[in-house]
């Protein structure tokens, strides 16, 4: 399993552009299946998971073909096998996207049950629920979800209980060939979805609303093909503007959304991180100054993006003062919290909430990357941190970074991997 060696201290100083956003990527992938024809995808980013759903869709029957690049081109013409196995599901839940568009396109789907991972148990039962009020009957036998609509799905109106960012994707393609309207009520309003609704409208749907908490969805008979570019993963560039701050250097991330990041930048500049808007598409972040600590609280968008706690609680380690950061996504989200203190972190966890006591020096030692964003919270101590720090099991950072070690090593951090 390859590690990362980390040398910390040294100040990042230099420009990282941004890739295509992992979590837009995964469901215009899985839309691909509502259509015989084409879709070809631009700014796919390389990285783990995107190969396990490539591999999904030509289990399927799809046809994928990808350039060196970010382009990956989908025919779906015949769907012999609508099914996500076990072995592809277990290793990226988010497989449970084909489950809509399969209902949808063939009018059957047989999911393997996403297990939980590290940061929660991660049920899909709001999904069930959903495609349900559609017309879908679905049962659930030896782990495998199994859903039925030989009449096709018809429109309804859907309400979420609590905002589920997959779950509207998945019900938002299964109701674009459904007959007549569907409603989702308490939609979520993350970037990710508005992007797969204007993938779906250049396919030929008809979606109003989507970044809105109301999307309404005309269902048509049937969908084209189209062309389409994937938003820049705000996630991965928000991990590059915290370890501009955490190392006291300045760093110019490229080809990324201000607006997405918003909640981010203002957190940031409360912490004495001073960030300038230079130009389109451009964020600086200073980190020169002290930071200051900064409470915050993880909620959906456009709030404080939980996918970003772990990495903003390691900046908080080098905050003066003591600083509260509440999950309130996920039950079970401060992997990275023991390995911080591993490292000479002082934070203690009170359920949903760790209390971070700042300016504490980290010192490297091995360290365990656990899930995606836990770990690259662990690379961005390692940045900071005194002597050297080996993270192990970096295939969790490989799933949603593309290239992390080369893009930091660009602006100046001492970081390797080893086979
Ligand atoms: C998406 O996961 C992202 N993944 C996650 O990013 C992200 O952390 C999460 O949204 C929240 O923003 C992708 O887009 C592929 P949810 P998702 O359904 O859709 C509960 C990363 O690091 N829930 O919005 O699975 C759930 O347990 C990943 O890139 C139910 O109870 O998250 C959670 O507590 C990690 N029942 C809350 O809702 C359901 O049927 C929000 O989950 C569905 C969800």
């Amino acid at each position: 399993m390859d590690k990362f060696v980390i040398e910390g201290g040294t100040p990042l100083v230099g420009e990282i552009p941004t890739s295509g956003s992992k979590n837009a990527a995964l469901p215009a992938l899985a839309a691909c299946l509502l259509t015989e024809k084409p879709v070809i995808l631009h700014r796919v980013p390389r990285v783990r998971d995107i190969r396990t759903m490539e591999r999904l869709l030509t289990f399927i029957g799809a046809r994928v073909e990808k350039d060196n690049g970010g382009c990956t081109a989908v025919t779906a013409g015949v769907l012999e096998n609508p099914e996500a196995p076990y072995d592809l599901v277990k290793t990226m839940r988010a497989s449970s996207l084909v489950m809509g568009p399969l209902v949808a396109r063939t009018g059957r789907a047989r999911v393997s049950m996403p297990g939980g991972c590290a940061i929660g148990a991660r049920p899909i039962n709001l999904h069930v629920q959903a495609l349900e009020k559609l017309g879908a009957r679905l049962t659930q036998t030896h782990g495998y979800l199994e859903a039925e609509a030989p009449d096709g799905l018809q429109g309804a109106t859907i309400r979420f209980d609590r905002v589920t960012v997959t779950g509207t994707e998945d019900v938002m393609m299964a109701a674009v060939l459904a007959r007549g309207e569907t409603v989702i009520e308490n939609a979520a309003r993350e970037p990710e979805v508005s992007d797969l609704a204007e993938l779906l409208v250049k396919m030929g749907a008809r979606i109003q609303g989507a970044g809105t908490s109301t999307i309404t969805i005309e269902g048509v008979q049937s969908l084209g093909g189209a062309e389409h570019t994937i938003i820049p993963d705000r996630i991965e560039a928000g991990t590059f503007l915290i370890a501009g701050a955490i190392t006291g250097g300045r760093v110019k991330v490229t080809g990324c959304i201000k607006e997405h990041l918003d909640a981010l930048l203002d957190k940031l500049t409360a912490a004495g991180a001073v960030i300038t808007h230079p130009a389109e598409g451009i964020l600086e972040v200073d980190g020169r100054g002290t930071i200051r600590s900064q409470d915050v609280t993880t909620t959906e968008y456009p709030g404080f993006a939980t996918d970003l706690q772990a990495q903003y609680l390691a900046l908080m380690t080098q905050a003066d003062g003591i600083s509260f950061v509440t999950e309130t996504i996920f039950e079970n989200r401060f992997m990275h919290v023991p390995e911080l203190g591993r490292m000479g972190a002082n934070i203690r966890i009170e359920g949903r909430q760790a209390i971070v006591a700042g300016a504490r020096e980290l010192t490297g030692t091995t360290v365990m990357a656990s899930d995606l964003r836990a770990s690259a919270s662990l690379v961005l101590a390692g940045l900071v941190a005194s002597g050297e720090t080996v993270i192990d099991r970096v295939y969790h950072i490989d799933r949603g970074y593309e290239r992390i070690e080369e893009k930091l090593s660009r602006v100046g951090a001492r970081i390797r991997r080893v086979e």
